[in-house]
């Protein structure tokens, strides 16, 4: 197995690339489906979650190539005729659930896995679920197996509220709906980027979508599907977690460059907490050449924050912020809305010497906090950079053991910080020895 090994007390200085949105990436893939013919993505990360949906959409029978050096996806689908998501590759990554949606837009059925839970506790699908249902489709399960048709292999369309509203969801259900027979509508629909950038992408392929980026999403099915060449945005996470490190890890004075995202789909309550804590940011443009230039504070300020669905504060950046939070003066809370469990990230960081008061979904965070090296576990994607990051500020070496977590949704995180003045590198590990009894405890 592979670790990280942080030697902290460095600054982070010069420049980092941000890469293509994980989130946005896969939607995508998926929509890649609809069309009959060969689409052509590009800015798509090399991540472990696209080359296992990569897979996954090969299962169905579409071709699937991608250049990790270019970051270029083709799918040609015009191959495609096996309606299935299995288990093997849906309990590695929930979002291969968008199949459900995905098949029974192209082929009018579909037998996808249902995904387990995960490391924070339970994530339904029944959203997913129930809205297919409305739009028309019969759904059965069978040994663990949601069998979704459509009568004579075209939904009829529907309307679908969901509570509470489903970034997952609504790409499920905009899937099922931009190629059905009728119309849809999707109500208290997620208005996160990546469901916009998605559905601007089927709009692009000649899918009737209107009210993208508002609460009601209202679509007309059309017959047949284009296919399309487009530009995945860039990672909105990936930014978020770089200008929070800048901000703690930066010398102070200095600026930090992060090269090929804005900050236009950050939301509103990042931009204004992140610039509370003293910390400053400009930004110029959206796509290839863009860029945010972090300027580093001289001391940061404890601002709280409480996670909303957009563009509230991002839930993927809280443990991130919680780091932020130990290298403050004084004492603030990170109040969790949308995953009330999501804090396994906690008691690892407490190994460190992070102070901290855990309560019922929130989590009060006191400043001043002399982080010291540990072997510490990666739990989840999010949770796993935290570490990373508080190994940096850090005194001593710190061991980031399971960094397949990570590897989930950082490209080349270790290269892209070496670059920028960080002492990381990536080394192989025995799990029996490096980890002991409390390997048992914990997901693998
Ligand atoms: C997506 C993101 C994930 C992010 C999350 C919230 C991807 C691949 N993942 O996950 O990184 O943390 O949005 O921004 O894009 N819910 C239900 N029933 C359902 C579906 C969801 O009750 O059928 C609840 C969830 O438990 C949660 C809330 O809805 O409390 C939001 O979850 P959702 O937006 O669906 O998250 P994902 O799409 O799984």
């Amino acid at each position: 197995m592979d670790k990280l090994v942080v030697e902290g007390g460095n600054y982070l200085r010069g420049s980092l690339p941000v890469g293509g949105s994980k989130n946005t990436a896969l939607p995508l893939m998926a929509a890649s489906l609809l069309g009959g013919g060969s689409c052509t993505l590009t800015n798509i990360p090399n991540l472990k979650d696209v080359t296992t949906f990569a897979h996954v959409l090969r299962v169905a029978g579409a071709k699937v190539q991608f250049d990790p050096d270019t970051n270029e996806l083709d799918v040609d689908a015009s191959t495609v005729d096996y309606p299935e998501a299995p288990y093997d590759l849906v309990k590695k990554m929930r979002a291969s659930f968008y199949m459900l949606g995905a098949l029974l837009g192209r082929v009018g059925k579909a037998r996808v896995s249902m995904p387990g839970g995960c490391s924070w506790g339970p994530r339904p699908v029944d959203l997913h679920i129930k809205g297919v249902k409305e739009f028309g489709a019969s759904v059965e399960l069978d040994q663990g197996y949601v069998i979704a048709e459509a009568p004579n292999g075209r939904l009829p369309g529907g309307s679908f509220k969901m509570e509470p509203s489903s970034v997952g969801a609504t790409i499920n259900l905009l899937l099922a709906a931009v190629r059905a027979k009728g119309g849809s509508r999707i109500e208290n629909a997620a208005q996160e980027p990546d469901v916009v950038v998605f559905g601007e992408a089927l709009k692009a392929m000649g899918a009737k979508i209107e009210g993208l980026g508002t609460e009601t999403i209202e679509i007309e099915g059309v017959d047949v599907l284009d296919s399309v060449d487009f530009r995945n945005s860039a990672d909105r996470i990936e930014l978020g977690t770089y200008m929070i490190l800048a901000a703690m890890a930066g010398e102070p004075g200095d600026t930090v460059r992060l090269n090929g995202a804005g900050t236009k789909f950050l939301g509103n309550a990042f931009r204004d907490v992140f610039r509370e804590t003293g910390a400053d940011f400009t930004s110029e443009g959206e796509g290839a050449d863009s860029y945010v230039e972090i300027a580093v504070p001289d001391e940061l300020k404890p601002v709280s924050i409480t996670t909303a669905p957009y563009p509230g504060f991002p839930t993927d950046l809280q443990a991130q912020w919680t780091v932020l939070l130990s290298q403050t003066r004084g004492e603030a809370t990170v109040k969790e809305t949308i995953y009330k469990d999501r804090f396994r990230h906690i008691p690892e960081l407490r190994r460190m010497g992070l102070m901290a008061l855990q309560g019922d979904g929130q989590v009060d965070v006191y400043g001043n906090a002399e982080l010291k090296g540990a072997t510490v576990m990666s739990t989840d994607l999010r949770a796993s950079v935290s570490l990373v990051m508080a190994g940096i500020v850090a005194e001593g070496r710190t061991d980031v053991l399971r960094v397949y977590h990570l590897d989930r949704g950082y490209e080349e995180l270790e290269h892209k910080l070496s670059d920028a003045g960080i002492d990381i590198r990536r080394e192989e590990y025995d799990p029996q020895e490096a980890e002991p009894q409390r390997a048992a405890e914990l997901p693998t």
